[in-house]
């Protein structure tokens, strides 16, 4: 988000928010870079950070990689009803995106993307213990290096359906509220 944002105009604003996450996608350094994805689990919620990989202000989706075999596919696979929560430091926003998120392997979205990895990234899909697993020392865990699309490898989409924007301000803090229901028109609740 650029420092001369005006924050009174919501429209301004909702162009900002996608303006963030497009450089949290292209810098690691950005405060956008990563997030923290909750899923829900049998009897709990689960949280973990992931990286924001690409996002689509027209389609209102954000993306990120995954192990197919980790535990949040499972989650997902049940219940596809997930938050991402943003925070910058910087410029003391939160933005918390709900949404539906879609699992898509081994097809040509994964194959588009895995062309734009690198090697290093790749290896992670090479693991030879499946995420999660009870192992007896780190060692035991290795990596083979392939270059070909692996089966473990999954991009998940997730679908926009809400987003709160919550900025935290000394001159008072602000709110807002985008919801796909009502075609993103935002809206100003209270903090
Ligand atoms: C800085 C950082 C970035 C991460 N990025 C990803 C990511 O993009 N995708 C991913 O699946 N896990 C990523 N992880 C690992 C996850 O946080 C998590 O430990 C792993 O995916 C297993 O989660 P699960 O058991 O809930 O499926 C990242 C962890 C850290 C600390």
């Amino acid at each position: 988000m650029t420092e001369d944002i005006n924050h009174s105009d919501i429209d301004d604003i909702f162009e900002n928010i996608w303006e963030a996450l497009h450089e949290g996608v292209k810098n690691r350094f950005s405060d956008y870079h990563l997030f923290n994805l909750a899923t829900r689990s049998n009897d709990h919620v689960e949280c973990r950070t992931v990286v924001l990989r690409d996002v689509d202000k027209n389609k209102k989706i954000i993306i990120f990689h995954t192990n197919n075999l980790s535990n949040k596919i499972n989650e997902i696979k049940k219940n596809k009803k997930v938050t991402a929560l943003f925070y910058s430091k910087e410029e003391k926003v939160q933005l918390r995106i709900k949404g539906d998120a879609n699992i898509y392997n081994n097809d040509k979205k994964c194959h588009n993307r895995w062309n734009l990895m690198s090697t290093q990234s790749k290896e992670c899909y090479f693991q030879n213990i499946k995420p999660g697993t009870r192992i007896h020392a780190p060692a035991d865990v290795h990596v083979d290096r392939h270059e070909e699309l692996s089966p473990d490898f999954s991009v998940i989409s997730i679908e926009i359906f809400s987003i709160d924007w919550l900025l935290l301000s000394s001159k008072g803090h602000k709110r807002l509220k985008f919801e796909k229901e009502n075609n993103f028109k935002g809206y100003w609740i209270a903090p």
